[in-house]
Formats: structure tokens, C-alpha cells, sequence
């Protein structure tokens, strides 16, 4: 009887779930699973065009907003007027500029930090207190974080900053539960600033090399945050969803 209450408790039925960088990618394929599961959303990014167009995909009633999550006082002000709600999913993110260290420029590399990791710890800090019980908080990162390749060593330690705040985060914000997913290729609109004809050449030589012959789609990467909204029983963890990536 305990069992199926918890089990009840745990589906996403009624649920409102905040995607930042929900407009894309990970975070629109998100929020199209959880509508599935009758989940109420709050979609939001930097740019009025991309709320507007992942509005037309996603159900009536789906709240947008424009927040650019590198903008503090814009963030706390974005919490107060979405209220509260149950998961918060983080998943804003900009292309990365990569190439050797000796040409490596110090302030963009800095600035690589301000979305994927003062964001992430920004939207957390202004998002947790409004977070019901029983909720939670996952956040997004790349397996270059496990296995850097080269050129990479600056994308490599924002991923490394964003698994250690993950497990922070389990400790102080507990009993809200904080998780990642951690992603390998996935086919998104991330890569478009490479021409298509050598974006599809790069999917389909990283896919060949893959346990699962393929890269990934949005929605095979849905399916973990999912997983992890719904799984009350884990916390402080990140899922590598990558083809299996990480072992070839
Ligand atoms: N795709 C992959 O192969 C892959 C693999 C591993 C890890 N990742 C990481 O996973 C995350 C999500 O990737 P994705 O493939 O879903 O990317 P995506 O399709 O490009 O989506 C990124 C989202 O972030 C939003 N965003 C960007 N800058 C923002 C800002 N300053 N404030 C608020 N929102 C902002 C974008 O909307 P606006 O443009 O409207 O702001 C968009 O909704 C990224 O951090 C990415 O590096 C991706």
C-alpha cells in the first residue's frame, strides 16, 4: 500500500515544471515528454523568438518567458512571478568555441561560465525556495566532463564545476532532490553554427563509432530528465546518456 502511494506521488500528473533553456533542444523535448504526462510548463530563454516558436509546439496554456539566466536581478525577478512549482530543469546553454589552449583567450574562456554554470547556480538559488515538496532540481551536462578530448579542457571544467555543484546542491538544498544529466552528441540546434553538410558528416562519424551506432536524439535525453523527476529516491547523481560514449 506505502509502495503504491509513493508511486503515485512520483508521476508528473498536475506538476509544474520550469525548463530554463526549455525553448531547445534537451529542454523542449523535456517539456513535450512531460506534457505527455500531464505535467503544466513554464518554458524560458533568452530570446522572444524562441519562446514564441516552442510555444506553438508545446500545449495551450504553457507559460513563456525571456530571461537572459546570466542576468541575476533578472532571474530573481523571473521566480517571483512564476510562484511556485515542482521541478526546475536547467538546460540553457550557448556553442562553445574550442581550440588549444595557446590561442585560448582568457576572458571569453571565462565567460564560458556565466550560462552553463553561474546560470545554473543562479536559476537554483532564486528557483529553490519556490519548489514544493517532493520536487526537484536537475541539472545539464556534457561527458566531456569524463573524457575531455583535445581542444577541449575549458568545456572539460565547466562540466566538472557543474557535477560537483550537483552534489552540492543534493546536500544543501535537501530533501529537494538535485540530479544532472550528463549528454553525448545529441542532435540539436546546439550544432548549427556548423554547415549542415559537415554537421551530418560529424553525426554520422561519431555514431558509427558508437555502442549504439548512432548519436542522440533530443528525445532519447528527455527520457532521463523524466526519469529523474519522477525517481524520488535519487538525489545527488548524474546519468550519462551518451550511446556509450564514454566506453569506446
Ligand atoms: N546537443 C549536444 O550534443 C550536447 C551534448 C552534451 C551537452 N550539451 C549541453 O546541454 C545543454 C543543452 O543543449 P541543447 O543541445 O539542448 O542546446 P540548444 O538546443 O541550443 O538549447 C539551448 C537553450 O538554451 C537557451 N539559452 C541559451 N543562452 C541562454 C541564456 N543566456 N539565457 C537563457 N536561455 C539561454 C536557448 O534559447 P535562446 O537562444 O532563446 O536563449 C535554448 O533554449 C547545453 O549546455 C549543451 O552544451 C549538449
Amino acid at each position: 500500500m506505502e509502495d503504491k502511494e509513493t508511486f503515485v506521488k512520483s508521476s508528473l500528473n498536475g506538476k509544474r515544471v520550469v525548463l530554463i533553456g526549455g525553448t531547445s533542444g534537451f529542454g523542449l523535448a523535456t517539456a513535450k515528454a512531460a506534457a505527455a504526462d500531464n505535467a503544466g510548463l513554464v518554458v524560458v530563454s533568452s530570446r522572444q523568438s524562441s519562446v514564441d516558436k516552442a510555444l506553438r509546439a508545446l500545449p495551450d496554456g504553457t507559460e513563456g518567458y525571456v530571461v537572459d539566466i546570466t542576468d541575476e536581478q533578472g532571474v530573481d525577478e523571473l521566480f517571483k512571478k512564476i510562484g511556485e512549482f515542482d521541478h526546475l530543469i536547467f538546460s540553457a546553454g550557448e556553442t562553445l568555441q574550442i581550440g588549444n589552449l595557446a590561442d585560448a583567450n582568457i576572458a571569453d574562456s571565462r565567460k564560458f561560465f556565466n550560462v552553463r554554470y553561474w546560470g545554473a547556480l543562479m536559476a537554483v538559488k532564486y528557483g529553490s525556495p519556490y519548489i514544493r515538496k517532493g520536487g526537484s532540481i536537475i541539472l545539464t551536462n556534457g561527458i566531456v566532463g569524463i573524457r575531455p578530448w583535445k581542444g577541449w579542457s575549458v568545456a572539460a571544467s565547466i562540466a566538472g564545476a557543474v557535477e560537483s555543484l550537483t552534489k552540492g546542491l543534493a546536500i544543501d538544498l535537501a530533501p529537494i532532490r538535485v540530479n544532472a544529466v550528463c549528454a553525448g552528441m545529441v542532435k540539436t540546434d546546439l550544432w548549427n553554427n556548423i554547415p549542415e553538410a559537415d554537421r551530418e558528416a560529424m553525426y554520422n562519424e561519431v555514431g558509427s563509432k558508437l555502442l549504439t551506432g548512432r548519436v542522440g536524439e533530443a528525445e532519447d535525453i528527455a527520457e532521463a530528465y523524466i526519469f529523474l523527476m519522477k525517481g524520488n529516491y535519487t538525489t545527488g547523481q548524474v546519468i550519462v546518456v551518451d550511446g556509450g560514449n564514454v566506453l569506446v
